[in-house]
């Protein structure tokens, strides 16, 4: 169980300034094995955004979850089936943050239920996934390299607490997303997945512009501050992706988008590009595991859809 490590994928968050990152992240960081983290060809266009229904259903499970203690049945009764969540309940949030939380659970039901309705896709049930206190928990404590916190640290408390392990999951969706869309040859299929980009690239913004505001905030009663762990999240996930830095940390703030402005609005790589990441890449981090076959944290009997199961069959862990 130490070994593993929970939600990797929430934790993502950061991209706060990630370009500059590459040189001041360094030490904790492992360099790219090109091996591992080039995109090999696992399936059609269609069967590229089905695997993504599987990270819509995680991330719209913990925002409705967590601004209305109800899941996506409450508001689409039958559109997704499959075994309950464990562990999420609803989060204390003061009212402007939950409805921003709760109206982004409710654009996700709509994206589900587009890429459903084209047809283009088969359904994929919802897999088992863990948003356990516990399971976040354990994940923070690698990030942050402690191995207890009194009292111990619960992400649903507070909007300190939910905003860094939330912002994670959506900035991972952005990531597949820009990384599968050159790869889309049916008009169709790239239509669809550019719009669900937009929209998920708008939200990632609105997250960016909440963490900012509360950076420097100490996360009472631990001593750290937002910031600090926004850092360890981005580097745990990069060590669980394996392939390089991804994301930057509020730390590098000062440096700022081509040295011209203190904030980043457009996270990007050294060229200013977004960041994209492949769907074994996604799931070492979603795992926790750092290997794509070993299913464990947010999804501890693995992810569903032809991807997976190609992935699973293929030792591309
Ligand atoms: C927050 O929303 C609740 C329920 O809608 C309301 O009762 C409460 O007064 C609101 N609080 C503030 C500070 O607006
Ligand atoms: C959920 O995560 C917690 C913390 O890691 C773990 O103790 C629990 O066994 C997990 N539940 C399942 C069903 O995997
Ligand atoms: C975590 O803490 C241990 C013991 O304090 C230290 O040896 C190790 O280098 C730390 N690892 C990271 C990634 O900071
Ligand atoms: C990943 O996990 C699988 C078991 O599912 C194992 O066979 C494989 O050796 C692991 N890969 C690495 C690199 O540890």
């Amino acid at each position: 169980m130490a070994s593993r490590s929970c939600l990797y994928t929430f934790i993502d968050l950061l991209l706060l300034v990630q370009f500059l990152s590459i040189r001041s992240v360094k030490g904790n960081d492992l360099p790219p094995p090109h091996d591992q983290c080039r995109r090999v060809n696992l399936g059609t266009g269609a069967e590229l955004i089905q695997f993504s229904l599987n990270l819509f259903y995680l991330e719209t499970t913990l925002f409705l979850y967590a601004s209305t203690g109800k899941g996506i049945d409450a508001v689409a009764p039958d559109l997704v089936q499959g075994p309950l969540p464990i562990g999420v309940r609803i989060a204390n949030l003061d009212n402007i943050t939950r409805i921003i939380i709760e109206e982004f659970g409710l654009q996700g039901v709509g994206i589900i239920r587009a890429i459903l309705n084209t047809k283009l896709v088969d359904p994929i049930k919802m897999p088992l996934v863990n948003l356990s206190v516990e399971e976040m928990e354990h994940f923070v404590h690698l990030a942050l390299n402690a191995t207890v916190l009194t009292p111990p640290f619960n992400a649903y408390a507070n909007k300190l607490n939910f905003l860094p392990t939330s912002a994670s999951i959506t900035s991972l969706i952005r990531q597949y997303y820009v990384g599968i869309l050159p790869h889309l040859a049916n008009n169709n299929d790239l239509q669809l997945a550019t719009s669900i980009l937009g929209t998920v690239s708008a939200r990632f913004g609105v997250f960016r512009t909440l963490l900012y505001q509360i950076a420097d905030v100490t996360m009472s009663p631990y001593p750290f501050n937002v910031a600090t762990l926004v850092d360890g999240i981005a580097k745990l996930i990069n060590r669980h992706g394996l392939c390089g830095v991804k994301r930057r940390l509020i730390v590098a703030l000062e440096l700022g988008a081509e040295k011209r402005s203190s904030i980043n609005l457009i996270p990007g790589d050294v060229n200013s590009l977004a960041f994209s990441r492949t769907e074994v890449e996604i799931l070492r981090i979603v795992y926790g595991t750092g290997n794509a076959t070993l299913p464990a944290g947010l999804f501890p009997r693995g992810v569903n859809g032809k991807i997976a199961e190609a992935i699973a069959r293929g030792r591309l862990g």
